[in-house]
């Protein structure tokens, strides 16, 4: 798919079918996620995989209030922050959302469906999770990813607006 028809067609996928997603497959959105650009290079990032059915149960209760799309989804995959492989300090929450924006798209490219679960900053959220994946104390969990073949087909949606673009001054 081009790049800019993948950035401009991808959408927030929520169903599920009940349709096997590939090792191979996760192994792709793996790569484009730590193909991500970060601050100074640091990667300061770490991926869990979850395919264990009843964990994927357990965070939709924990996580995201007992939604159905962790309990459809063939894995989920946990992007988590750690500070201490930051390249500048302070940087892990933007490199890890650009390690994020990698999954939504290459989840897109390769037929699958997904979205962004936030956890950064959401206490609840990061306790729950901590409680599921044991997390060590000194990494962040920062977002979590359900992935499936997609059981709802929502349009391309056109967001340009021209008020929000400043030409050389405010
Ligand atoms: C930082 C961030 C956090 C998000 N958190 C959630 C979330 O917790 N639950 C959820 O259902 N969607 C979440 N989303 C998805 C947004 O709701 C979605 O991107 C937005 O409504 C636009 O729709 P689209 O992704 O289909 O273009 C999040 C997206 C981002 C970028």
């Amino acid at each position: 798919m081009d790049t800019l028809k993948a950035i401009m067609s991808r959408r927030s996928i929520r169903k599920f079918k009940d349709e096997p997603v590939s090792d191979a497959a996760i192994k792709k959105i793996l790569e484009a996620a730590m193909n991500a650009p970060s601050a100074g290079d640091g990667k300061p990032w770490h991926f869990v995989v979850i395919r264990d059915h009843d964990k994927l149960s357990t965070i939709a209760d924990n996580v995201d209030e007992g939604n159905q799309m962790f309990k459809q989804a063939q894995a989920a995959i946990l992007v988590v922050g750690d500070p201490s492989k930051e390249g500048f300090p302070g940087f892990y929450p933007q490199d890890c959302s650009c390690a994020s924006q990698n999954i939504y798209l290459a989840a897109h490219e390769l037929g699958l469906g997904t979205v962004w679960i936030a956890l950064w900053s959401v206490k609840p959220r990061i306790d729950g999770i901590r409680a599921v994946i044991d997390v060590p104390e000194n990494l962040e969990p920062f977002a979590i990813f359900p992935i499936g073949v997609p059981n709802e087909d929502l349009p391309e949606e056109y967001r340009y607006d021209e008020s929000r673009v400043h030409t050389d001054k405010w």
